[in-house]
Order: structure tokens, then C-alpha cells, then sequence
């Protein structure tokens, strides 16, 4: 990201949530989350094509993910890198605490935006914090977040632009505060293994690139449920994009739901 301002790709990943058909909770606001979307649309280029089809699966993953925890009974969502994500608002829920959880330049910008649109956000606890170099336990604290209830982490979007080690060290900090029966959901950008997957990452890489951010990690199948395991998450569901999106490229990702081994 640049110095001092706010993500760009969060802006374009929001802006493209706008043309999409989602789900929201009996008490949510998807009015509330549809205006910050239409807000972003009108400033930054939406991703369109094949990035486009990837993030309508994406965000059918993590907002069935987000909907069945609920009724499921989880009492906090952490949205961790939170961006311009409006989950907090459309699946709003009495007992469930929202919690975001972002860099403070992004943050501080979406929360601004929030206020000139005039949407409640009083129920939303957030957290600011740099992952390569904040003490995010802290961080959450700092919110209110309760270690000792149930948490279902969101981490959409993120684990491409942290270097594997800082990734790793989050994970396991979400893992320090995970109650018995705590969630994760992730997705995690797998290394191309064809010359056309391959060249679909260098526009990605390049598009990135070109905002001030940057694509570090991809991983394996393989190295990237180790990963999750290390940092005390258990794979209990893996999919595929194109499973929740036939138009979607198959094997450019993984989306993983886990579950918080015990904590010793
Ligand atoms: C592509 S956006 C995804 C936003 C959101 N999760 C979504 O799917 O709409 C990447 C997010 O990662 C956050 N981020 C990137 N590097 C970070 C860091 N070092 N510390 C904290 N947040 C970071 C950015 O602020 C941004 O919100």
C-alpha cells in the first residue's frame, strides 16, 4: 500500500461487490452496504473478466460462510483487513458482535465515508492495526473482542500481499483468541501450474502493482493447508471459486473454511 493512504485494491474489490445479488440477515442493512459499494463504484475502475467471476465466488464463499456461523450461534465476526467490506452491516445480527480489524489508513478512510454517508456504524467495534508490524492481540483488545466466546475470523483478500511469515504470525495470533468452536475463513492464491494461469497472475500482479500493492505469496495446495495447520487452524472445508461460480477459472484458489484446534 502507499504511505499514509488507503487500499486501492479494497476499493476495487467493494466497487465491484455493487452489481452483485447477495444474501443478508433478517436485521441486517444491505442498503447501508450497497451505498458504500455504489460510493466506490463512482471513483475507482471495477475488476471485470475472469477477476471479476473469482470475487463473485469469493463472495458467495464468505458470505455463506458468515451465514452459517450465525445460525450456527457464533457470537463475534472478526473482518480481518476488513477494506470496504459492509458485512458488519448487512448481516447485522442481535448477539453477534462485528468486529473490523484493518490497516489504520485504510480504516480511517472507510470510516469517514461512512460517517459523510450517514451510515450506523455504533454496533461496529474496529481495530486498527499493521499486520507486519502492530500487536494485533492488542489491537483487538483495544475493540473489545472477547478470547473467551465464540469468533469466526474473515480473512478475504488479504493473505496474497503478506509475506508467509507475517501471514503466519497472524494466523496464530487469531488462534490465541479462538474460543472452542472458533472459525476461520480464508483464501489463499495458489501458485499457477499452467502458462495461461500463469500469465492471468502477471496482469493481476502488474494491475496491483500499479496502485501501490503488491502480490507476495502464492502457495501450493499443499504448503497452503500446512500453513493453516501451523498456525492452529484445522482445514474442514475446501473449495474451489468455480464450485460457487462456474464462470470462475478452476485452481487459481483455494477458500477455506477452518476450525480453531484446541488451545493448549
Ligand atoms: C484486497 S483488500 C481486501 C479487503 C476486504 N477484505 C474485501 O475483501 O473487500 C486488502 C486489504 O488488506 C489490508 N492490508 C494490506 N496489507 C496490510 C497490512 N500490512 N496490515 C493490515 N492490513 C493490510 C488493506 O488495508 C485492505 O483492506
Amino acid at each position: 500500500m502507499l504511505e499514509g493512504k488507503p487500499s486501492r485494491t479494497a476499493q476495487g474489490v467493494a466497487a465491484a461487490r455493487a452489481t452483485m445479488r447477495r444474501p443478508c440477515s433478517p436485521d441486517g442493512d444491505p442498503a447501508g452496504d450497497e451505498r458504500l459499494s455504489i460510493e466506490l463504484a463512482k471513483g475507482v475502475p471495477s475488476p471485470h473478466g475472469l477477476l471479476y467471476q473469482y470475487l463473485v465466488g469469493r463472495t458467495r464463499f464468505f458470505d455463506g460462510t458468515t451465514t452459517d456461523a450465525i445460525e450456527d450461534g457464533i457470537t463475534q465476526v472478526v473482518v480481518v483487513a476488513a477494506g470496504y467490506d459492509g458485512r458488519a452491516l448487512r448481516f447485522r445480527t442481535s448477539g453477534v458482535r462485528f468486529i473490523e480489524l484493518d490497516h489504520p489508513a485504510t480504516q480511517k478512510d472507510k470510516r469517514a465515508l461512512l460517517t459523510d454517508l450517514g451510515i450506523e456504524t455504533a454496533d461496529i467495534g474496529f481495530a486498527a492495526a499493521d499486520f507486519t508490524t502492530d500487536d494485533v492481540g492488542a489491537a483487538l483488545d483495544g475493540a473489545g473482542h472477547d478470547p473467551t466466546s465464540t469468533t469466526l475470523f474473515l480473512v478475504e483478500g488479504l493473505s496474497v500481499y503478506l509475506e508467509e511469515g507475517v501471514l503466519h504470525g497472524l494466523l496464530s495470533t487469531l488462534h490465541t483468541r479462538a474460543a472452542p468452536d472458533s472459525e476461520l475463513a480464508i483464501d489463499l492464491s495458489l501458485q499457477p501450474t499452467t502458462a495461461a494461469r500463469a500469465a492471468a497472475k502477471k496482469v493481476f500482479d502488474n494491475r496491483v502493482a500499479s496502485v501501490g500493492e503488491t502480490a507476495r505469496t502464492r502457495f501450493s495446495r499443499d504448503r497452503a493447508l500446512a500453513l493453516l495447520v501451523a498456525s492452529g487452524w484445522d482445514p474442514d472445508e475446501i473449495v474451489d471459486p468455480a464450485d460457487l461460480n462456474r464462470m470462475a477459472r478452476r485452481g487459481s484458489a483455494l477458500l477455506v473454511r477452518a476450525i480453531a484446534a484446541a488451545r493448549e
